[in-house]
């Protein structure tokens, strides 16, 4: 699966996250991955409303990780800027959030390229590409591992 999309504002990102987020059932991983405004954060705003979470949903930039207990699914909401990478991910405990056996909801990870070890081999990835001030290319596909 491939869903290659142009959003020509935030709004639209927003509302293409939150029809994302109404077709999920299951926990799973998701990476958003672009760099710095690209999206990411906007996007999870959409994305909580779409499993039903009304709480304003506010980017982990600082605390790392935001969890909201409130809609039909957990969401765990992670920003991994400022992680030096996997070891401080172990020391902070984040291991579990990643246990593909056992998820406890969504766990929706911004700069999941820090902590890459981290991902389970099957999980969506999101690229957010800014093309301009308003209009960004958004590109989602179902990652697994390849067999050898
Ligand atoms: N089409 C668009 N989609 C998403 N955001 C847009 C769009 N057009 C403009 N913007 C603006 O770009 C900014 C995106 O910021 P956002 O915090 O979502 O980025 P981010 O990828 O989370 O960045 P960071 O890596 O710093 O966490 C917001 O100010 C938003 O209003
Ligand atoms: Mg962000």
């Amino acid at each position: 699966m491939k869903i290659k999309v142009i959003t020509k504002s935030a709004e639209e990102t927003m509302l293409l996250a939150e029809k994302f987020g109404q077709s999920i059932i299951k926990p799973c991983v998701i990476s958003l991955e672009g760099d710095l405004s690209a999206g990411k954060t906007t996007f999870a705003k959409g994305f909580a409303k779409g499993i039903g979470i009304d709480d304003v949903v506010t980017s982990p930039t600082f605390t790392i990780l935001n969890e909201y207990e409130s809609g039909r699914i957990n969401l765990y909401h992670f920003d991994m800027y400022r992680l030096g990478g996997l070891d401080e991910a172990f020391a902070l405990g984040f291991e579990e959030y990643f246990n593909k056996d056992n998820l406890k909801g969504i766990v929706l990870v911004e700069w999941a390229s820090n902590v890459e070890g981290l991902l389970p081999d099957k999980h969506y990835k999101i690229i957010f590409l800014k093309i301009s001030d308003e209009k960004r290319q958004i590109i989602i596909s179902c990652e697994t591992t390849k067999q050898t």
